[in-house]
């Protein structure tokens, strides 16, 4: 049976899964729900990968570039996110067609942890909040909805050749470029390898794509 530690101090409850050691952060203040608060400071997971002990964030689409904001999505095109995470792009892209998320987040850990938390009595705004991350984790698991690649950037590159010179559209914010160590390249200064990582998710891209960055 999956086991949680639960903890609360300082108005912040977190929730730890024993066996992926996921964890689970959420501000139980209302001024972190406020419109405009930076949504990464409202719920948001910790992971363990080879670098330490990581964010897997959420940030809504009115957080993101207002490159990537106002881009208009064309379903007859491939769009990708490197680093999904619980992030709001996707969640836009199926608006229209169907996205490709590459990232080796647990998502049936993070869904989980997020309805057993929205169990307990908590305060309307984060039940809300709680509500909206349920959504996009579900949705990202539905394979009619998103082609999810569970894994890095470079085993999604190794074990899918199809997906060289095949997208239009890809996004990486705060994605693979920030956390390089999950990429398996030589030891170098961060933002090298950050640029590797760039020149691995061009690879995605066919001629003419673009290629929205930022980390
Ligand atoms: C800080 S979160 C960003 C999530 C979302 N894009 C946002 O802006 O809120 C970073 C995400 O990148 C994913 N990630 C880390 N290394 C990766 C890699 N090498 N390839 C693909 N995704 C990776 C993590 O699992 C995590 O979900």
């Amino acid at each position: 049976m999956t086991q949680y530690l639960y903890h609360e101090e300082h108005g912040r409850l977190s929730m730890t899964d024993m066996d992926s050691r996921y964890e689970l952060h959420l501000e139980l203040s209302p001024s972190y729900y406020a419109d405009g608060f930076w949504c990464m400071s409202q719920i948001i997971f910790r992971a363990p990968y080879d670098m330490g002990v990581l964010p897997i964030t959420a940030r809504d689409l009115k957080d993101y570039p207002e490159s990537v904001r106002s881009l208009p999505i064309d379903p007859s095109k491939t769009h990708i996110e490197v680093g999904a995470g619980l992030g709001g792009f996707i969640q836009h892209v199926t608006a229209w067609c169907k996205p490709i998320a590459i990232d080796p987040a647990k998502y049936d850990v993070m869904e989980r942890m997020l309805s057993d938390v929205h169990g307990r009595r908590l305060p309307r705004y984060v039940m809300n909040r709680l509500e909206v991350l349920l959504e996009r984790c579900a949705l990202i698991r539905d394979r009619n909805r998103v082609h999810l690649l569970n894994m890095t950037l470079g085993n999604a590159l190794e074990r899918h050749p199809e997906l060289l010179a095949s997208a239009d559209v890809v996004v990486d914010h705060f994605g693979a470029t920030e956390y390089v160590k999950n990429e398996d390249l030589a030891p170098a200064p961060h933002r090298d390898q950050a640029l590797l990582i760039a020149e691995r998710e061009r690879q995605l891209l066919k001629p003419e794509g673009r290629l929205f960055l930022h980390f």
